[in-house]
């Protein structure tokens, strides 16, 4: 197989993401490899999931760091040592500088637990209960300087059911969040997502012309 592309995952906790990237790394056929895990925090439960898979990790604390700017890079460098060609966040839940997303552009991709751009920040879940949507999802991502902005690889629509709370409608959307986060760095590593403008261009994705209705 040609050579794959090197992820660096950043985590701050359980890393349910990371082990769909682990899950999908150890299957063969994925193009990519996990190069480094970052977490920020040093009882993230993440970090033992990358342990046990043999994945390098990496814990940064911002204690030691003056700024934000100093933290970040610090990581860039790790990263950049670990030979990474795309940094993936997976529940990093720090906010980063303008200089790493610039430093980055293109080649930093997000999840989040929406169908964005509603529901951008912390509480996605509790936000679409609020609003009465029939649907939420999930979204990847490349990471823009604004918080949950750029374009959008992938998405899935996941319905809202009427006696969900946030943690069962939560638990919906991550089974969700488990199949798309393989499948854009997948398509990343194939070359097959081009960035126009705001939107991020899939070559040869399987369309689908379905429609959900909900209630169904
Ligand atoms: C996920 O819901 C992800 O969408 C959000 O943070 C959560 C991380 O969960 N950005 P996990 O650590 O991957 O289990």
């Amino acid at each position: 197989m040609a050579r794959r592309l090197k992820l660096g995952v950043l985590i701050s906790g359980r890393g349910s993401n990371l082990q769909a990237l682990i899950d999908a790394a150890a299957a063969g056929d994925w193009p990519a490899e996990i190069a480094l895990v970052v977490s920020n925090k040093a009882d993230a439960a993440g970090l033992a999931r990358a342990e046990a898979a043999g994945i390098p990790t990496c814990v940064l604390s911002h204690r030691g760091h003056p700024d934000r700017a100093s933290f970040d890079a610090t990581m860039t460098a790790a990263l950049v040592a670990a030979g990474v060609d795309l940094v993936c966040l997976a529940g990093f839940m720090r906010l980063l500088s303008p200089e790493f997303v610039e430093a980055w552009h293109d080649r930093l991709i997000n999840i989040h637990p929406s169908l964005l751009p509603s529901f951008r920040g912390l509480h996605a879940h509790e936000q679409a209960l609020e609003a009465g949507v029939r649907f939420t999802g999930c979204t990847v991502h490349f990471v823009r300087a604004e918080m949950d902005d750029g374009p959008i690889i992938v998405q899935a629509a996941v319905p809202v059911l009427q006696d969900d709370t946030a943690e069962t409608l939560a638990a919906r959307v991550l089974q969700a969040e488990h199949r798309c986060y393989p499948q854009a760095v997948r398509w990343i590593a194939e070359g097959r997502v081009r960035i126009s403008g705001s939107r991020a261009l899939v070559a040869d994705a399987p369309a689908n012309e379905d429609f959900l209705v909900s209630p169904g």
